[in-house]
């Protein structure tokens, strides 16, 4: 019969056959589809793999914490961590436009993944398996879709580790080609991976730069951060996750309003809330969340986070709005 059981053996069957005793390389994004990969593939080869965090430090509360230690503790995989926060920082100071952002991320990020990749390939140099082969968690959309939209081309540009030089050359090991996302998560689940990384939500490559409308600063990331943890707390407790396709929180960095907070006026910024439903992000609606669950987040955030005094709902469907602000 079909069961995940099955889909799980045969894949693991089928990477030991195709990796044998060589070793293999994978980036780890903190998403779903490079956790479910990474996991099938340690249950085939074990210690001959070894995965790759690169932590650009524009994920949001929690999730680099997710990687480095729950899914570790989940797989038991051998993880190289690269803290690469300020060279991001650095990189991004005093851009704003998206595109700019896209490309510095996508850039800094091929060029810290493949700094760690070249010192993992010499560190098993010589050896009877050293390393030949790189995993991705490409699905079956992505392999069928190959281009189209900005999103999906995006997600491929990012996550793809193609423009690897030359003298590194791997052979891909794609063992969720043939599997559609909730595919992805039900094998996710069944080989023990923290629900928390099962179940997240999409989450662009760029991060949380591309929700910083404006320059992006280690303060403004913070602020961020605090108030994206609040939204996906209160949705959470409010029982919605799987309800909503997407729910960006966006900072608009340069925008100031006047405020009163306690006793005094303050002139703060104000944060948007995006929660879309979807099928594939193509098209998207806004999410009609209940008025208390709205209302939670909002009083949360203006009382928690104290640059921020304002709290608005962005209900553009998609067209003409994208999800993401930039
Ligand atoms: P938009 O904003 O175009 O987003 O409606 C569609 C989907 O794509 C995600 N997205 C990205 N993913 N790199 C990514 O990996 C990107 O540059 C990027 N831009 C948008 C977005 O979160 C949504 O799921």
């Amino acid at each position: 019969g079909w069961t995940m059981v099955n889909i799980a053996e045969e894949a693991i069957e089928t990477i030991r056959a195709q990796v044998g005793g060589k070793r293999a390389i994978c980036g780890l994004s903190g998403g779903v589809d490079s956790a479910v990969a990474a996991a099938l593939v340690q249950r085939a080869i074990g210690s001959q793999l070894t995965c790759v965090f690169v932590d650009h430090g524009l994920l949001r509360k929690g999730e680099a914490e997710q990687v480095e230690k729950d899914f570790v503790a989940a797989t038991g995989v051998d993880l190289h961590v690269v803290d690469a926060q300020e060279r991001f920082l650095n990189a991004l100071a005093g851009v704003t436009d998206p595109e700019t952002k896209r490309k510095i991320i996508g850039r800094e990020f091929i060029r810290v993944f493949e700094a760690a990749a070249r010192e993992i390939v010499e560190a098993h140099a010589g050896e009877v398996a050293d390393v030949e082969f790189l995993v991705q968690g490409t699905l079956y959309p992505d392999v069928v879709e190959s281009g189209g939209g900005t999103g999906a081309a995006n997600i491929k540009s990012h996550h793809n580790v193609g423009g690897l030089p030359e003298d590194l050359k791997f052979t891909l090991v794609e063992p969720l080609r043939t599997l559609f996302k909730d595919e992805v998560r039900a094998l996710g689940e069944q080989l023990g991976l923290p629900a928390e990384i099962v179940w997240r939500h999409p989450f662009p490559g760029p991060g949380l730069a591309i929700r910083i409308i404006g320059e992006v600063t280690r303060e403004r990331l913070d602020v961020l951060r605090e108030a994206d943890a609040i939204a996906r707390e209160e949705l959470t407790r409010a029982g919605l996750d799987r309800d909503i396709w997407q729910f960006p929180v966006v900072l608009l960095a340069d925008v100031r309003s006047v405020g009163v907070q306690g006793d005094s006026r303050t002139y703060g910024h104000p944060v948007v809330l995006r929660p879309v439903t979807s099928e594939d992000a193509m098209t998207a609606d806004w999410a009609r969340l209940p008025y208390d669950v709205l209302q939670r987040i909002s009083t949360r955030i203006t009382n928690e986070v104290r640059e921020i005094n304002r709290v608005v709902v962005d209900i553009t469907s998609k067209p003409p709005g994208t999800i993401e602000w930039e």
